[in-house]
C-alpha cells in the first residue's frame, strides 16, 4: 500500500476513504504545519495531500524526500505550489477542478449581491437597532439590467454568468480565447481587459491567479471602470493590489467591493475595515460539505489514478 500524508484534517467520510486505499497519515488536530515540519511528515511518504494553507515553495519542494512523487491540492487553485520547482523533481502536482464550481458560484453571486446593496452596513444597523426606514435609506445597486463583467470564464465564471443573467444582469467576459456560443450563453466577449472594464459596472474576479494575472487589479487599470463601479473576488487575492483598490474605494471611483480571498490570507489589509462599503468572507467559496467532501475525494483519486496508471487527468504541471 502507498503512504500518503495529508497535511489538513479532512471530513470523516474523506479520511475513510483515503483508509481503504492507503496507509495514510492524518492531521487530527489541524494543525498547521510549518515547512521543515512538512519536510520531515514526508519522511517515507510516496504522496503529499496538500491543502491552499501550504507554501509549497521552490525551497520546500526542493528539499522533499525522492520518495515524494504526487502533490495532490485539495484546492481547484494552484498558486500555493512550485509547479516547476515540482517539475523538476518529477513530481506531478493535481488539482480538484469542477466538483465546487457550484459552490464557488454561490459565493461569487453573494459576493455580488454583498457589495451591491450595502449588506455590510444592513447587519451592522440591524444588529444596532438604531436604523430608520426611509426612502433612501441604504439605497444600493440594483442587479436587473446591470452590467456584470467576467474576468476569467472558466467554470465558475460561467456557472456565475448563469445566474446573473436569470437575476437580469448583462453578462461580459475576458478570457484568454473567446468561448464557442453554447458556452457564452449570450455574454459579450472582450479581447482585452481594458475592453471589459469599460463595460462593467459589477466585475467578477474568477482567474487563477498566476504571475501574469498577479496585481492585474492595480492603479491603472481601476481607471478604465465606470465610476461607481463594484469589484468583487472569489477567485485569489494575488490578483488584486490592495493598496490600489482601497484607495480607489476611499475616492469613490469604485462603489462597494465583495471579497473572499485575501493576499496573505487570514490577514487581510487592514485598510479594507476601514471601509463600510466592503463585504467581507472568510474564503468561504468552496465550504459546504458535499463539496468538501467531494474535493477530498477527488484528491484521494487523483493520487490514486496516478499510482495506478502513471499518469492524473488533474495533473498540472
Ligand atoms: C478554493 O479556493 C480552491 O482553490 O479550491
Amino acid at each position: 500500500m502507498k503512504k500518503i500524508l495529508v497535511t489538513r484534517k479532512l471530513i470523516k467520510d474523506s479520511e475513510e476513504k483515503a483508509l481503504k486505499l492507503f496507509d495514510a497519515k492524518f492531521n487530527s488536530n489541524d494543525e498547521l504545519y510549518s515547512q521543515s515540519k512538512l519536510i520531515e511528515l514526508s519522511e517515507g511518504q510516496d504522496a503529499i495531500l496538500t491543502s491552499l494553507t501550504d507554501k509549497m515553495d521552490g525551497d520546500t519542494i526542493n528539499k522533499l524526500p525522492n520518495t515524494i512523487k504526487v502533490i495532490s491540492n485539495f484546492a481547484v487553485g494552484f498558486g500555493n505550489i512550485d509547479l516547476e520547482a515540482a517539475k523538476k523533481r518529477g513530481i506531478a502536482v493535481t488539482n480538484t477542478p469542477e466538483v465546487l464550481s457550484d459552490a464557488t458560484a454561490e459565493i461569487g453571486i453573494l459576493l455580488i449581491l454583498g457589495a451591491c446593496r450595502r449588506v455590510s452596513e444592513g447587519i451592522q444597523s440591524a444588529k444596532e437597532s438604531n436604523w430608520k426606514w426611509s426612502a433612501d435609506y441604504l439605497i444600493g445597486k440594483q442587479l436587473t439590467g446591470t452590467r456584470l463583467g467576467i474576468l476569467g470564464m472558466g467554470r465558475i465564471g460561467q456557472k456565475i454568468a448563469k445566474i446573473a443573467k436569470a437575476l437580469g444582469m448583462v453578462v461580459h467576459y475576458h478570457n484568454r480565447s473567446k468561448l464557442s456560443e453554447e458556452k457564452e450563453q449570450g455574454a459579450t466577449y472582450h479581447d482585452s481587459l481594458k475592453g471589459l472594464f469599460e463595460v462593467s459596472d459589477v466585475l467578477s474576479i474568477c482567474c487563477p491567479a498566476t504571475k501574469e494575472t498577479e496585481n492585474l487589479i492595480n492603479k491603472q487599470t481601476l481607471e478604465y471602470f465606470p465610476t461607481g463601479a463594484v469589484i468583487t473576488n472569489v477567485a485569489r487575492g494575488d490578483i488584486v493590489d490592495d493598496e490600489a483598490l482601497i484607495d480607489a474605494l476611499n475616492r469613490r471611483k469604485i462603489y462597494a467591493a465583495g471579497l473572499d480571498v485575501y493576499k496573505g490570507e487570514p490577514n487581510l489589509n487592514p485598510g479594507y475595515l476601514k471601509i463600510k462599503s466592503v463585504f467581507i468572507l472568510p474564503h468561504l467559496g468552496s465550504a459546504t460539505k458535499h463539496t468538501r467532501i467531494a474535493m477530498a475525494n477527488l484528491a484521494v483519486d487523483n493520487i490514486d489514478e496516478f499510482f495506478r496508471t502513471g499518469n492524473c487527468t488533474n495533473k498540472v504541471n
